[in-house]
C-alpha cells in the first residue's frame, strides 16, 4: 500500500493546572504557525485558567478570550472546547486526531489518565488517544515526585503514552527563556509527528 503524505494535521493541546503557563503559550503559537498543522482543538482546565491568569502577564483569561490573548496569529485554526463538554468532537475516537498533548500535565490529570478517570474532556481525550493507539504526549511539572506520581507515569507509559517532564535542556546554546523553552517544546512537536525547523539538531561534536 502507497502511504500518503498527510500535511493537514490535527492536534488537541490540553492545558491543566500545573506551574508553568510558559510552556502552553509558547507551544500554541509554534503549532498554530505551523503549516502542516491545519486544526488545533484547546483544552483548559479551571485550574489550567488560574494558573495561566498567575503567571502570565495577559489578565483577564477566560476560556472565551484564551485563543485570541495567547495567540498571535492563525486563530483561525483554533477551536477550543470546554473541559465540561463531553460531547465534543475529540470525545470519540471515531473523530481523527492525529496527536495530543498535554502541557503541562499536573499530577492529578496525570493519574485520571493513567487510571482512566474520564471525567472531564481532558481526560476523556487522553483516554480515547490511547484507546485509539495514537499519539498522546503528557509534559507533567511537579516536584519533587512521589511514589503515586511515578507510578503513574509509568501506567501511562505502559499504556503507550510519552511522558516528558517540563525539564528544558541547555546543549544548544539559547541564553534567553524563549528560547530554551521552545527548543524543548520542538522536541515535544516531533512527537506530535511535526518537524520543526529552528530545532537544534546534536551533531555529536559540539564543545570537542
Ligand atoms: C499557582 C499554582 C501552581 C500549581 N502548580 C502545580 C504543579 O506544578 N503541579 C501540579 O501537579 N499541580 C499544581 N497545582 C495544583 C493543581 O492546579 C490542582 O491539583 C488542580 O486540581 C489540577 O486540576 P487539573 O488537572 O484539572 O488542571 C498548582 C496550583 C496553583 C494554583
Amino acid at each position: 500500500m502507497i502511504r500518503r503524505e498527510r500535511p493537514n494535521l490535527e492536534i488537541t493541546l490540553a492545558i491543566t493546572g500545573a506551574s508553568g503557563a510558559i510552556y502552553p503559550h509558547r507551544l500554541l503559537n509554534l503549532l498554530a504557525a505551523e503549516p502542516s498543522v491545519s486544526r488545533i482543538n484547546l483544552i483548559a482546565s479551571g485550574a489550567a485558567l488560574r494558573v495561566l491568569n498567575d503567571e502570565l502577564d495577559l489578565q483577564p483569561l477566560t476560556l472565551h478570550n484564551l485563543a485570541e490573548k495567547l495567540v498571535q496569529n492563525h486563530h483561525h485554526k483554533i477551536e477550543v472546547l470546554g473541559n465540561d463538554d463531553i460531547g465534543a468532537k475529540i470525545a470519540s475516537g471515531s473523530h481523527p486526531v492525529d496527536s495530543m498533548a498535554v502541557v503541562p500535565c499536573s499530577m492529578g490529570t496525570l493519574g485520571s489518565i493513567a487510571h482512566g478517570i474520564s471525567r472531564n474532556l481532558v481526560q476523556r481525550a487522553a483516554d480515547v488517544m490511547l484507546k485509539e493507539r495514537r499519539k498522546l504526549v503528557l509534559v507533567v511539572r511537579d516536584t519533587p515526585f512521589n511514589l503515586i506520581h511515578l507510578e503513574n507515569m509509568r501506567l501511562a507509559t505502559l499504556a503507550g503514552a510519552v511522558v516528558f517532564s517540563a525539564t528544558p535542556s541547555f546543549y544548544h546554546g539559547e541564553t534567553t527563556l524563549e528560547g530554551i523553552i521552545d527548543q524543548f517544546l520542538y522536541r515535544v512537536m516531533q512527537h506530535l509527528g511535526l518537524n520543526p525547523e529552528a530545532a537544534f539538531r546534536w551533531s555529536g561534536d559540539k564543545g570537542s
